[in-house]
C-alpha cells in the first residue's frame, strides 16, 4: 500500500512541475481578475457568453487598466490598450507569431497570409506586396465605380424605404474583392451561392468564439470527433467550395484567353498587364513557387478579410453619417467641389477627399473593424519596463485603445475633425489597420473603396436613421460586429 502511495505521489509530483509549477513571472504583479489555482481565470471565460466576451474585454479593461493579465490554466494572457506599449509589441519584427485562438482557423485560412508565420510568411508577404501597388489599384478604380453605381440605383429603386445596411452593403463588398483582387465576375442570379458563403462566415466567428471560451475544446482531437467540430467543418466546407469555384472559373477564364488581360495603361504608352491578384497567384503556381492548396488558403484568406472588414466599417459608417446631417453636407460640398459636375472620379479626386478621410478615419477609430488582434511571444522582450517572457500571449485592444479619453477627448463622440491636421497625441494611438510588420496589406484597397462608395452615395442620397441616435450592441468574433441589424433610408437628394 505505502509503495502505491509513494507512487501516487510521485506521479502528482511530475505532472505538477511539467504542467502546473510557476516560474517566477513579473507578469503576476500586474492586476487582473482573481486566478483559482491550476485553472486560473478559466472559469470567467467558460462563464461568459461568446457574445458578450467583447463587454467583459472592455469591462476589465476599464476596472484593471492598460495592462491586465488573463490567465488560462498556466498561459498568461497580457491584454494591452496603451499606445506606448501597443507600440512595444506591434513594432518588434520578432513579434509576428499569431496567439493560438488564430490556429482555430487553420482548416479554413490554412497557411494563407493572415495565419502563418516565419519564413513562409515572409515569402508569401513578398508574392503579394505587388498586388496592392499603387498601379494595380489604379486599375481596380473603374471596378469599383461600377459596383458603386449598381449599389446607388439599387437604392433609388428602394424610394426612400428602410434599408438593412449590413447584407446590401457586404454583398457590395464580396462583389467588389472578387470582381478586383480574383478577376472573377459574380452575378446577383448567383446570390444564393453568395448568401450561403457570407452566412458561414458568420457562423465561422461564431462557432470560433464558442470554442474559444471552452478551453476543453481547444484541444484539435477533442473538437474535431464533439458535435461542435463536426458542424463546424461543415461551414468550412460551404465556404471553401465557394472559394473553389472562384479560382476554377478564373482558371477557365486564363485558359480561355490564354493569359492575362491586357489593357490600355492610363498615360496610353503602349499596353500594361493587368493583374489580378489571384492571376499573379496563378502565374506564380505556373512558375512553381506556390501550389494550389497555397493559393486556395489565400484566396479565402483575402476574400474574407477583403469583404468582411470592410462591410463592417461602411455600415457602421452609414449608420454614423444618418445622424450627422452636417457630415454629410460637408462631404457632399467636398466632392461636389471636386468633381465640377466630372461623371468618374479619379485617384487623384480620391486623394484631394481630405475631409472624407477624415471621416473614415473616425469612423474606424469608433468601430475598428478588428477590435483586438493576439500574438504568441516567442523571445523575451521589453515592454517599457515590463519584462515579457517567451510563451505569453498578448492581446492588443484596438478597440479600448481607440476609446481612451486622454487621446481622444469626448472620446464616444463621433468628431472627424479630429483626424484634420492635429498632430496625433502618439504614433500607435491609432492603429485601425495594425502596423509595424504584419499590418493590414489590403489597407489601401479598404481606403480606395470606402471614399468611392461612400463618396457616391452622398452625392446622390441624403441618409436619414430609422431611429436617430439609436446604437446597437456591438459583439466581436473574428470582427466587430453590431448584434442587431442597422436600417437607414436613403432620399434621393
Ligand atoms: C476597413 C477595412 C480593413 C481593416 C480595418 C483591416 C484591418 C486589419 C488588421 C487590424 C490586420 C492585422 C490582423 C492581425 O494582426 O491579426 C489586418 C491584416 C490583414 N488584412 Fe486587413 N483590414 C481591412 C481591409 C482589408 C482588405 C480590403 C484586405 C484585402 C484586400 C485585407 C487583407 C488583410 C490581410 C491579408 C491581412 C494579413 C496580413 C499579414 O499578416 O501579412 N484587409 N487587417
Amino acid at each position: 500500500m505505502l509503495v502505491e502511495v509513494l507512487i501516487l505521489g510521485a506521479v502528482a509530483l511530475v505532472v505538477w512541475l511539467l504542467f502546473f509549477k510557476e516560474d517566477e513571472n513579473p507578469l503576476d504583479k500586474l492586476p487582473g481578475p482573481p486566478r483559482k489555482p491550476i485553472i486560473g481565470n478559466s472559469w470567467e471565460l467558460f462563464q461568459s457568453p461568446p457574445d458578450k466576451l467583447l463587454d467583459v474585454l472592455v469591462d476589465y479593461t476599464k476596472k484593471y487598466g492598460d495592462r491586465y493579465v488573463f490567465k488560462v490554466m498556466n498561459l498568461r494572457v497580457l491584454h494591452i490598450s496603451g499606445p506606448s506599449d501597443v507600440e512595444a509589441v506591434l513594432a518588434h519584427s520578432k513579434n509576428i507569431k499569431k496567439s493560438a485562438p488564430y490556429q482555430f482557423l487553420k482548416d479554413w485560412l490554412g497557411n494563407g497570409l493572415l495565419l502563418s508565420t516565419g519564413a513562409h510568411w515572409h515569402r508569401r508577404r513578398k508574392i503579394l506586396t505587388p498586388t496592392f501597388h499603387f498601379n494595380i489599384l489604379k486599375n481596380f478604380a473603374t471596378i469599383i465605380e461600377e459596383k458603386t453605381q449598381d449599389m446607388v440605383k439599387m437604392l433609388k429603386d428602394k424610394k426612400g424605404e428602410d434599408v438593412s445596411l449590413m447584407p446590401m452593403i457586404s454583398d457590395f463588398t464580396l462583389f467588389t474583392i472578387c470582381e478586383t483582387a480574383m478577376g472573377t465576375k459574380l452575378d446577383r442570379d448567383q446570390s444564393s451561392a453568395t448568401v450561403d458563403y457570407k452566412n458561414s462566415v458568420l457562423n465561422i466567428g461564431m462557432q470560433m468564439l464558442s470554442r474559444i471560451t471552452r478551453i476543453w475544446m481547444h484541444n484539435d482531437v477533442i473538437y474535431k470527433n464533439s458535435p461542435q467540430g463536426k458542424e463546424f467543418a461543415k461551414t468550412l466546407s460551404v465556404a471553401r467550395s465557394f472559394a473553389d469555384d472562384v479560382i476554377m472559373d478564373r482558371k477557365a477564364q486564363r485558359a480561355q484567353n490564354q493569359g492575362v488581360e491586357e489593357t490600355e495603361s492610363s498615360d496610353g504608352i503602349g499596353t500594361k498587364r493587368r493583374l489580378a491578384m489571384l492571376d499573379l497567384l496563378l502565374e506564380a503556381e505556373e512558375k512553381g513557387q506556390i501550389d494550389m492548396e497555397g493559393i486556395r488558403d489565400e484566396v479565402n484568406t483575402f476574400m474574407f478579410e477583403g469583404h468582411d472588414t470592410t462591410a463592417i466599417a461602411l455600415t457602421f459608417g452609414l449608420m454614423l453619417l444618418a445622424d450627422h446631417e452636417d457630415v454629410q453636407d460637408r462631404i457632399y460640398e467636398e466632392v461636389e467641389n471636386i468633381l465640377n459636375g466630372a461623371d468618374h472620379v479619379t485617384m487623384s479626386d480620391l486623394a484631394d477627399m481630405k475631409y472624407l478621410e477624415a471621416v473614415i478615419k473616425e469612423i474606424l477609430r469608433l468601430y475598428p473593424s478588428v477590435p483586438f488582434i493576439g500574438r504568441d511571444i516567442d523571445e523575451d522582450f521589453k515592454m517599457g519596463d515590463l519584462l515579457v517572457k517567451a510563451g505569453t500571449t498578448v492581446d492588443v485592444h484596438i478597440y479600448e485603445l481607440h476609446h481612451r479619453e486622454d487621446l481622444y477627448p469626448e472620446a464616444e463622440k463621433f468628431k472627424p475633425e479630429r483626424f484634420l491636421g492635429n498632430e496625433m497625441k502618439h504614433p500607435y494611438a491609432y492603429v485601425p489597420f495594425s502596423a509595424g510588420p504584419r499590418n493590414c496589406i489590403g489597407q489601401r484597397f479598404a481606403m480606395q473603396e470606402m471614399k468611392t462608395t461612400l463618396s457616391e452615395i452622398c452625392r446622390n442620397f441624403k441618409i436619414v436613421p430609422k431611429v436617430k441616435g439609436a446604437r446597437p450592441r456591438l459583439m466581436a468574433d473574428l470582427v466587430l460586429r453590431p448584434v442587431d441589424p442597422i436600417y437607414v433610408k436613403f432620399i434621393p437628394r
